[in-house]
């Protein structure tokens, strides 16, 4: 897979109908949806749990497209195979999750997944410094992990200077956390290329009335791509 910087919209599920799962994530993607973000909980990491490896295999064969699993679980390592097995083709980990995060990037990519780093809005930009040529993607969070429909928190700054320390390497800068119409432009403008939304593309929708979802979706897409560069 060629590395594309082009804006691509990840609707994360745990805003989905959870009784729905396999429609749901084919309903997005036919209206749009270029990647499918999947929020794993763990009840320990975040105050909230979501679902783990086992749903991820059920949903695996209703997605065409790229599969984004977002771990906000504490350890990571001992069920990266899992997720792999399950057919992520991202695995992104938290920076905070423990001590190890250089070998846990080692782990998703030597188990044959993409490998992505997290950072929590208190985590700075630098904790990934020595973890470039280990990354595929840096997922920068603009809310406090564990729930969807939280209120944005501007982190324009750290996704430029995460660009500046990017460069040209094929890394993806993931803003996951109340992006919507509003925000979006912002972030984009910042330099990021992969917009995490929940609540603002699954609401007024359903799998038996998706259009919303797509006017939602285009909506993003449009506010992102009017300022991005
Ligand atoms: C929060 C999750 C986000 C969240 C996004 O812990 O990582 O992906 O589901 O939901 P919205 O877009 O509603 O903020
Ligand atoms: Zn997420």
């Amino acid at each position: 897979m060629s590395f594309d910087r082009n804006i691509k919209i990840a609707p994360s599920i745990l805003a989905a109908d959870f009784a729905n799962f396999g429609a749901e994530c084919a309903a997005v993607e036919a209206q749009g949806a270029d990647w499918v973000h999947v929020d794993v909980m763990d009840g320990h990491f975040v105050p909230n749990i979501s679902f783990g490896p086992t749903t991820c295999a059920a949903i695996r064969p209703h997605i065409k497209g790229v599969m984004d699993v977002h771990l906000m679980i504490s350890p990571v390592d001992p069920y990266i195979d899992a997720f792999a097995e399950a057919g992520a083709d991202f695995i992104t980990a938290h920076v905070e999750a423990g001590p190890h995060i250089h070998r846990t990037l080692q782990a998703i990519r030597g188990a044959g997944a993409k490998a992505g780093v997290a950072l929590n809005p208190g985590t700075p930009a630098e904790s990934v410094a020595h973890l470039l040529d280990l990354t595929d993607l840096i997922c920068v969070m603009t809310v406090n992990p564990g729930f969807g429909g939280q209120k944005f928190i501007d982190m324009s700054d750290k996704v430029k200077t995460l660009r500046a320390m990017i460069g040209d390497r094929p890394i993806h800068i993931e803003i996951d956390g109340g992006v919507d119409q509003k925000t979006a432009p912002i972030v984009a403008q910042a330099g990021a290329d992969v917009l995490v939304a929940g609540s603002a593309v699954f609401k007024g929708g359903s799998v038996s009335d998706p259009a919303p979802y797509g006017a939602n979706i285009k909506a993003i897409r449009a506010a992102a791509e009017g300022v991005y560069v």
